[in-house]
């Protein structure tokens, strides 16, 4: 059985299987700010045998209005790279587990909106507490806002229920690479308990093996350089670890919610960010030999 991680509850596909085929009217506006399992909650207690709720949300629900949207980010990133040269000077900004902290993730939106010398932003996974299609949607109409573009890695909670679904839909593969600059950027799924299979190691080191790139950078949503909770085991972490050390220049996660920290694997540094929850998100400024970070907080 899992243990809680980053002080919440872990959900797994079924979880909201309680919610059944009941049906309550609540709009995204409703939602911003309460939990799920609050609404339903709520929902059990106010629907009599019988009665008709029409529910805005459902784990059923895998439609979303949007497609693909890291292969259209990816190729706006590209165009923005046309007539920059590949030793300039760039940056990005980073930052993950925006869950249903709208609020404090909108501040980090307008930050990052407030810099004329960001060229993309990732996002680090757990846009969703229970990788419902409203939640996406929700997450992508506060996303949206942002003046560059970004791409998103899944997180484990984006993965719950028919998350996987939904994020294939809305984003494409879970698995995927982009050179920009000069910069291999990988991003690997780690959810192995969400997804229900073990982190595709042979994928990443086959990505990282064949790149032609000088500098390459690892982000993934969880950190698996240890072994908190079991989550992977003493081989896969000795796998990535080699994995890690052999070919990336930087290896960044999410997930941590509470702290952002910096550790090495061998010469390579790992960070964690932690959530806008506590005010957490980063910048990374790739110079032609260097990779500065700021770790920020609102
Ligand atoms: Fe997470």
């Amino acid at each position: 059985m899992p243990v809680p991680e980053s002080g919440s509850r872990e959900f797994r596909k079924g979880d909201l299987s309680l919610m059944g085929g009941g049906r309550m009217k609540i709009t995204r506006r409703k939602l911003l700010g309460n939990s799920l399992r609050a609404v339903a909650g709520l929902a059990a207690g106010a629907c009599a045998p019988g009665c008709y709720l029409d529910m805005a949300f459902s784990p059923f629900v895998t439609d979303v209005s949007e497609k693909d949207l890291n292969a259209s980010m990816l190729r706006e990133i590209m165009d923005s790279e046309s007539g920059k040269g590949e030793s300039d000077p760039f940056c990005i900004a980073l930052f993950g587990d925006s869950h249903h902290y709208y609020s404090n993730t909108e501040q980090v939106i307008r930050i990052i909106n407030s810099r004329d010398d960001i060229d993309f932003t990732l996002f680090l996974g757990d846009m969703t507490n229970e990788g419902l299609a409203e939640e996406y949607e929700i997450a992508h109409d506060l996303f949206k806002t942002l003046k560059v573009p970004w791409v998103s890695v899944i997180g484990n909670h984006d993965a719950l229920n028919n998350g996987t679904d939904i994020y294939s839909k809305m984003f494409g593969t879970f698995n995927f690479d982009f050179m920009y600059r000069g910069v291999h950027f990988i991003a690997h799924n780690n959810n192995n308990w969400e997804c229900g299979s073990d982190p595709d190691y042979d994928w990443l080191e086959k990505t990282a093996r064949e790149s032609t790139a000088e500098r390459r950078v690892l982000f993934s949503h969880i950190k698996n350089s240890n072994q908190a909770y079991g989550r992977y085991s003493e081989t896969d972490v000795a796998r990535f670890r080699q994995i890690a050390e052999k070919y990336f220049s930087m290896v960044v996660h999410g997930h941590a919610h509470a702290n952002s920290s910096l550790e090495y694997i061998g010469n390579v540094p790992e960070y964690e960010i932690g959530s806008p929850e506590y005010g957490h998100y980063m910048f990374a400024h790739f110079g032609e030999q260097s990779i500065e970070v700021e770790r920020c907080m609102l």
